[in-house]
């Protein structure tokens, strides 16, 4: 049975989407079968994949609304990885679930009742989720066994972690008691400034009394270049070291 990691912070910018690309990419390496599953409607992970979402007429939307088999519209994007896409279809997800709770009495089980049988075809189902906690996040944690913050330290990062940590503590006292926390992961790390060694060191200090672990991998911040980074070699190595944390903890 495969497992499910959410990848998710409310900070926007930190490396979600390069993170669910890049442990895809290593997983796919160890021959392991990945399905990524988009549920930004931005659907960044899938224009990873493809030049443009009208490549994708069916997405996630039709999986959750309108009773389309998952397996139907799963595309291979690679040997051993295959992308349930997103597209801006799901902006609507929230009002007409929100707006009609006879017809979705458990409105945050939705990916969880349509994509459980998926684990059966898969080695890991990882979620790449929007820049804030809605429906579609909250879906995609419920679907989780474990969820992954990547959490890029700023002057008010600490402050939203924290948040974001109550938030999901909260969600799943109330809805997914066997959520495990995976840990925070720190990325665009600047250790030459001590702003940012003094967030790091706050933030694992926190990260302790709240009882959540915080990898030792790490992800430098390096100026924005041409290409694709989460298929740079270096860049891959480090997600490898992130991949052997999560193992380890396990
Ligand atoms: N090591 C790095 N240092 C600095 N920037 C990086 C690094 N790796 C990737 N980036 C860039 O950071 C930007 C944000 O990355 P990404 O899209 O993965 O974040 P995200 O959390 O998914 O963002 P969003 O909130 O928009 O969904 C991208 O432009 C990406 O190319
Ligand atoms: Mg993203």
């Amino acid at each position: 049975m495969g497992k499910v990691i959410c990848i998710y912070n409310n900070q926007s910018e930190s490396l979600k989407t390069t993170t669910v690309i890049s442990l895809a990419r290593n997983l796919a390496k160890e021959g392991k079968k990945v399905l990524i599953i988009d549920t930004n409607y931005e659907a960044d992970v899938s224009l990873s994949f493809v030049s443009t979402i009208d490549n994708f007429l069916t997405s996630l939307y039709e999986v959750i609304m309108k009773d389309v088999d998952p397996s139907k519209i799963t595309a291979a994007v690679h040997r051993y990885i295959d992308l349930l896409p997103a597209n801006d279809d799901l902006i609507g997800v929230d009002i007409e679930v929100i707006g009609n709770p006879e017809k979705y009495p458990a409105p945050f089980n939705l990916i969880k009742e349509k994509c459980t049988k998926l684990r059966e075809t898969y080695d890991y189902i990882l979620l790449d989720t929007p820049s804030n906690f809605s429906l579609l996040s909250g879906n995609a944690i419920q679907f989780a066994d474990q969820v992954l913050i990547p959490y890029a330290p700023d002057s008010s990062s600490l402050r939203s972690l924290q948040r974001v940590i109550k938030t999901i503590k909260d969600f799943s006292k109330r809805y997914h008691p066997s959520l495990e926390i995976a840990g925070v992961f720190a990325v665009k790390v600047n250790f030459e400034t001590t702003l940012h060694q003094q967030i790091m060191q706050e933030t694992r200090r926190y990260c302790v009394t709240e009882s959540i672990p915080m990898f030792e991998t790490f992800v430098a911040n390096t100026p924005k270049t041409s290409g694709s980074l989460s298929q740079k070699p270096e860049h891959l190595s480090v997600y490898q070291e992130l991949l052997e944390e999560l193992k380890k903890a396990e």
